[in-house]
């Protein structure tokens, strides 16, 4: 398949990667002439600590370069079965990218966007042929995540998302399908770990003993390991996104904590100094922690879930891929019992301050 990628900066040229690795013909370009001119060193440079692992070998990396073709011009990019556009995250960027390659395409292209934050539908508005508009979220860095969210709008033709999901799982990854609203799966589901860690913190616990107690309980990285892993900055950014776009909704509340730490320009590991200074060991309490956040975890999941358009293992699927989360939400939830749930969601609700309480208002399917 021939796939066009617009976009050529960290998720760009990782996409163009992924399907270039492959065997799939790649032409790329980006607005910057001095992006263009570097993509294929990046990408040779991307693939050099796996030539020299002995996985990739010299031939196929140079199979892989051969690959991809970086043009200047966004109508070299006609021939294309499939576009993948990385642009900046601005939806007139976005509107604007589309609304130029859709007449140089043939009908039956699809255009799909890699947005993180803004609506599929809203992207695809005011082009002639919506129905082949598709959102198509890769993780970061995309060559290594597996995971996947592919979006639907209203629109979206079955078999513009049967083809992207054919071709994207060809190429080794985890597709899941996600609803076209904010946040999508990953972004917005992952919210009550952190939201809730910054509870825990704002009540006086520390984020060593809240990080060691999810430790303890099968995560990876605590909330505020990850909080510094990705930046506080970024964090922000993500739960300021997410809570406009809910209206505000407590579920996605702005803890003065977080915004604290970005004003103090604490951002984490890009800055040095973050959240977790030290390491504690889980509190004797740790099971207790872990169950708040586990069942606020499991309360988003079940908001998400009701409001339709994807289904309970997809979400389970999109949290362990795109989190590294030993557990989906529905899986935490089958191990808990639903009125295990249920009770850590009314005991957080009856403590809550006023402004709190709605956050912990259950779903339907604990109601
Ligand atoms: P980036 O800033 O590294 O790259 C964006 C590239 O797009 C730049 O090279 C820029 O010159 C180019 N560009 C801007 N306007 C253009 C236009 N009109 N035509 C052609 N090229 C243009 O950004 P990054 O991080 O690669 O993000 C790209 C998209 O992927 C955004 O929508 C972002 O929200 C999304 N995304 C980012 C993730 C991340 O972790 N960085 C993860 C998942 C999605």
């Amino acid at each position: 398949m021939r796939i066009g990628v617009i976009g050529l900066g960290a998720m760009g040229l990782g996409i163009a990667q992924v399907f270039a690795s492959v065997g799939h013909a790649v032409f790329a370009t980006d607005a910057q002439s001095g992006a263009r001119a570097s993509a294929r060193d990046r990408l040779a440079q991307a693939l050099a600590p796996r030539v020299a692992k002995g996985v990739l070998s010299v031939d196929d990396r140079a199979a892989l370069l051969s690959r991809l073709t970086v043009v200047s011009r966004v109508e070299d990019l006609s021939p294309a079965d499939l576009v993948i556009e990385a642009v900046v995250e601005r939806l007139a960027v976005k509107q604007a990218v589309f609304g130029v390659l859709e007449p140089l395409l043939s009908p039956d292209a699809v255009l799909a966007t890699n947005t993180s934050s803004l609506s599929v539908s809203s992207i695809a508005h005011g082009l002639s042929r919506p129905n082949r508009v598709l959102g198509l979220h890769f993780f970061n860095p995309a060559p290594v995540m597996k995971l996947v969210e592919l979006i639907p709008h209203a629109g979206t033709d079955a078999t513009a998302m049967g083809l992207v999901r054919g071709v994207t799982e060809g190429a080794g990854k985890t597709v899941v399908t996600a609803p076209d609203r904010p946040g999508f799966i990953v972004n917005r589901c992952a919210r009550p770990y952190y939201g809730e860690g910054l509870a825990l913190l704002e009540q006086g616990r520390s984020a060593a003993e809240i990080d060691a107690a999810m430790v303890a309980a099968g995560y990876r990285l605590g909330p505020f390991a990850l909080i510094d892993l990705i930046g506080a900055d970024i964090n922000l950014a993500a739960t300021e996104g997410l809570a406009s776009a809910m209206a505000d909704h407590p579920r996605y509340h702005i803890f003065a904590a977080l915004r604290a730490q970005v004003a103090k320009g604490d951002l984490g590991r890009k800055t040095g100094r973050g959240f977790v200074m030290g390491e504690a060991p889980p509190p004797s309490d740790a099971a207790a922690i872990a169950l708040r956040i586990e069942a606020t975890l499991v309360n988003e999941a079940a908001w998400l879930l009701a409001e339709g358009g994807v289904s309970a293992d997809d979400i389970d699927t999109a949290m362990r891929l795109g989190l590294n989360f030993p557990r989906g939400p529905f899986e935490v939830l089958a191990g808990y019992g639903r009125e295990k749930v249920r009770e850590t969601l009314a005991a957080l609700e009856a403590e809550a301050p006023a402004y709190l309480k709605g956050r912990y208002a259950p779903a339907p399917m604990f109601a």
